[in-house]
């Protein structure tokens, strides 16, 4: 598959150069009977996150008497991908649902809420590569959504190299045919980014190659954070229309 060209001209497959973003969209406060949840679409990625807690954590053995337990749970539907996915948990699923939730380890202010935990659930519709990244950023707003104490937002994006140049944010035809996948995800508080945490590599890359790819995923988690904000900030309105 090494003579497929995915870049021409200077733009990929899907019109875009090589430091754009796919299409977002993000709403927050979807769910009902979620305490905070959120609507993202990256691309033809569909996710949903779901927040729920703090609340009382049994049984009393999982809890932690100085701070709060966050669980994550990643998955996607059967029919998200092209060929249909088996349901329920795979190592795939289990490995991202460890890192993100790693991802939120300095943001959530733990110490609030001893023997509690926070279950977010993140449900991946339609996958198109980054659904881990989509998934971050989709739990970030549900999990302030859902009034949770952060020091901030987490922002994440995935670079990576396609026809031996950096691109943001991946397609699945860039991933799959692509000579690395890097998926990133930033801490940031006050529109300033405090620090990675989260950054995988599934491929290979030079040195000058990575440090290229990390500023332009800082400039995409950037892009992400205002909209992240956006939502928040629409769901507060709409609150005040309600009331
Ligand atoms: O989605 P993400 O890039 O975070 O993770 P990945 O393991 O690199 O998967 C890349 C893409 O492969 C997914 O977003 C799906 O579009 C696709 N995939 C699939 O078609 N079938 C699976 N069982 C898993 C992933």
């Amino acid at each position: 598959m090494e003579d497929i060209k995915l870049i021409v001209d200077g733009r990929r497959i899907d019109g875009r150069k090589p430091d754009e973003l796919r299409n977002v969209k993000i709403e927050a406060g979807v769910l009902k009977r979620a305490d905070g949840s959120c609507y993202i679409e990256m691309g033809n990625n569909k996710i949903v996150a779901a927040v729920y807690g703090p609340r009382s954590l049994h049984p009393k053995h999982l809890q932690n008497p100085n701070r709060v337990v966050v669980r994550y749970r990643y998955n996607m539907a059967p029919f998200s991908v092209d060929e249909r996915k088996r349901p329920g948990p795979d190592r795939r699923s289990v490995e991202i649902s460890k890192v993100s939730k790693e991802a939120f380890e300095p943001v959530i202010i733990k110490e609030l809420f001893p023997r509690s935990s926070i279950d977010i659930f993140v449900e991946v519709l339609q996958a198109d590569a980054g659904t881990r990244v989509a998934g971050i950023n989709a739990a970030s707003v549900a999990l302030a959504d859902a009034g949770i104490p952060m020091k901030g937002l987490v922002s994440a994006v995935a670079v990576g190299k396609v026809d031996g140049e950096i691109v943001l944010d991946l397609v699945k035809e860039e991933d799959n045919y692509g000579q690395a996948d890097i998926p990133v995800a930033t801490f940031i508080r006050a529109g300033k980014i405090e620090g990675i945490t989260l950054l995988q590599m599934d491929g290979r890359v030079s040195k000058d190659e990575l440090k290229k790819a990390l500023e332009l995923a800082k400039k995409g988690c950037m892009e992400i954070y205002r909209m992240q904000k956006e939502a928040l900030i629409n769901r507060c309105r709409g609150d005040e229309i309600v009331e």
